[in-house]
């Protein structure tokens, strides 16, 4: 008993090894794909340092829905998916033109199905499937960021994914600290300048109606001491959406 017991623990501990090592190599992969050493370098880091990438991995390997990453810097989750296998058609948006620069000549010749796009996220976005949001509903107003979720919100297939990575507004150290670090990368890194507005937890979930949409939320601040958090929204099927609305006519 317990040397079977001793067997399976060696056997997981195997895996997630594993599995380590395959995010590490993807990491040092993803990085290597850029012209400029200084970016090679703050790709390697954010990608390593970061646990958005292999949660987001977790959440959409199964899925064959495209993906439309929106405030998709330089594309280093697009890179990350492809490196580890996911298929379908990404879309990046992003309204510096230097980023989406860098993302278009990192994937040139190397990746297909990738398509980055200078585009100011306010405005419409046509491509549709899963969604991802990461680290970007701050530097939008409170009306901007509503407005845009209620748009992708509509725009999401039955059983379709929505995901937000972001610090939401609230008393405490991990707050304040986010805050703090935000701030300064703006004014030392090349971080969109102007006002930050950190959306409350029920602000986020607002836009999604539990009638249509299965909601959770959980910290993802790895070793950082932000406050980081990740949002999941899965639109119901629509048989499901029926079902509820029948349920609740009988109530
Ligand atoms: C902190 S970066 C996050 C980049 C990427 N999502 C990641 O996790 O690596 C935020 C990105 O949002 C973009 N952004 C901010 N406001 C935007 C807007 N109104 N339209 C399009 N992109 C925007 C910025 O240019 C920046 O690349």
């Amino acid at each position: 008993m317990i040397e079977e017991a001793a067997l399976s623990l060696e056997h997981s501990q195997t895996r997630k090894s594993d599995a380590q090592r395959e995010h590490e190599q993807t990491c040092a992969r993803v990085a290597s794909r850029f012209g400029e050493r200084w970016l090679r370098i703050y790709a390697w880091r954010k990608l390593r340092s970061d646990p958005i990438f292999p949660a987001a991995f977790e959440l959409l390997a199964n899925s064959t829905q495209p993906l439309v990453d929106v405030g998709c810097g330089v594309g280093l989750l697009a890179f990350y998916l492809r490196e580890r296998n996911f298929r379908p058609p990404i879309s990046g948006f992003d309204c510096d033109r230097r980023k989406i620069e860098r993302a278009s000549a990192a994937a040139k010749g190397r990746y297909c199905d990738l398509d980055f796009r200078e585009q100011d996220v306010c405005d419409p976005i046509g491509p549709r499937g899963n969604v991802v949001l990461f680290d970007l509903l701050h530097y939008l107003s409170p009306n901007e960021q509503s407005r845009l979720l209620e748009r992708l919100a509509a725009q999401l297939a039955p059983g379709g994914l929505l995901m937000i990575r972001d610090c939401p507004r609230e008393r405490g150290a991990r707050f304040w600290l986010t805050q703090l670090a935000e701030r300064f990368a703006q004014v030392t890194t090349w971080n969109v300048k102007g006002p930050l507005h950190f959306p409350t937890r029920e602000q986020i979930f607002a836009t999604f109606a539990p009638e249509k949409f299965a909601g959770t939320l959980r910290p993802l601040w790895g070793r950082t001491p932000f406050n980081n958090h990740l949002f999941v929204f899965r639109r119901h099927a629509a048989e499901a959406v029926l079902a509820r609305a029948g349920h609740s006519d009988n109530l």
